[in-house]
């Protein structure tokens, strides 16, 4: 019968092995479990024993090797965070902490809280729609002529191009009218809202052009909606969003939803550059056309719409000069709004 080891005294001895500072524990690893250790010495020699012990044998030894690596494993970590290398100079409680980064509301979400909040006040709810959107909604609704640019597959993001039924054509909303024509289509005049949202448009990306961006639509429709009360909105609006010195001009335009329809232009000084006028939104009175569209008599009801570009907005009134860092989410550039 060969020898066997006397495995209880040598649990006994990895229990009590002082591991209490660095140099015991390398001591401990060195006796026990580095390569000419002990545990490795008594495994390496389990094929020497009698064949009826080994089975037994090597599940005892391999109990002792977990024992003496948990031991090892937790008193190097208590090593660590009581006199470890972690506690190093930054990590001092009396030093000053470094500055945290705060975060911040991007500032577009920031244009946007005051657009909606002015709105608000003037007595407009919010109202939403999807952004991926159906032909319908997005144009013909809207009053939009079959051959209208806007319909080409290069302003716009079809999802679904049927070319013989334009019906069935689904596309990444251009604009946020349609949502005007659903909040119609959903309820009873009179209507108040303002309709936030994201918008899609199929255009190359440079400083001035971004592939989405942000639109606020407007839609006022009661009895005796009159132009002078659109003019009177939107001159009270840019007031309180621009200060009351705002110089605007507001001039004739056309889109197909409106008739007539206008737009219109605040005049913008930054630092050291020439002034010059900026065009901030579109606007007009619904177009007959498309409250019937949607079930509205304009014999009875009248009304009108505005639709503005929030990063505009956004971009003059903080000095950006490139829409593309509103979508970049640079740090630098983020933190520059708290
Ligand atoms: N939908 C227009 C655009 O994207 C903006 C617009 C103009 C909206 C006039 C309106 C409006 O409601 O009346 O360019």
């Amino acid at each position: 019968m060969s020898h066997l080891p006397d495995i209880d005294a040598l649990k006994e001895e990895i229990s009590s092995f002082p591991v209490d500072s660095k140099e015991n524990l390398e001591a401990f690893r060195l006796k026990y479990l580095s390569r000419k250790g002990r545990i490795t010495e008594l495994l390496a020699g389990i094929g020497k024993a009698a064949p009826e012990d080994r089975a037994r044998l090597g599940k005892e030894l391999n109990i002792l090797k977990n024992l003496a690596v948990l031991r090892f494993d937790e008193a190097s970590a208590s090593l660590e965070t009581s006199t470890g290398k972690k506690r190093a100079a930054h990590d001092d409680p009396t030093l000053t902490p470094p500055p945290l980064l705060n975060g911040s509301s991007h500032p577009l979400s920031q244009t946007m809280e005051e657009i909606k909040t002015i709105f608000y006040r003037l007595g407009f709810t919010i109202a939403d729609g999807p952004e991926l959107e159906d032909d319908f909604h997005n144009f013909t609704a809207l009053n939009f002529p079959p051959e209208h640019p806007a319909r080409d597959m290069q302003d716009t993001f079809f999802i679904r191009k049927e070319e013989d039924h334009p019906e069935k054509d689904l596309v990444l909303r251009t604009h946020t009218s349609p949502v005007q024509i659903r909040l119609m289509k959903n309820g009873k005049p009179p209507f108040r809202a303002i309709m936030p949202g994201r918008v899609y448009r199929n255009e190359s990306i440079t400083a001035k052009s971004y592939c989405l961006f942000h639109q606020v639509e407007g839609l006022y429709v009661d009895k005796k909606v009159s132009l002078a009360d659109l003019k009177h909105t939107l001159i009270t609006f840019a007031r309180h969003l621009f200060g009351k010195q705002l110089k605007y001009r507001i001039r004739p335009s056309f889109f197909p939803f409106t008739e007539p329809s206008l737009e219109m232009d605040i005049w913008w000084e930054t630092g050291n550059k020439p002034g010059q006028w900026m065009e901030i939104l579109g606007a007009g009175m619904v177009h007959p056309n498309v409250l019937k569209a949607v079930d509205i008599d304009p014999e009875e009801w009248s009304g009108f719409a505005f639709g503005m570009g929030v990063e505009r907005i956004t971009m003059s009134r903080y000095e950006i000069d490139d829409i593309r860092l509103l979508y970049d989410n640079d740090i630098r550039f983020l933190t520059q709004f708290p």
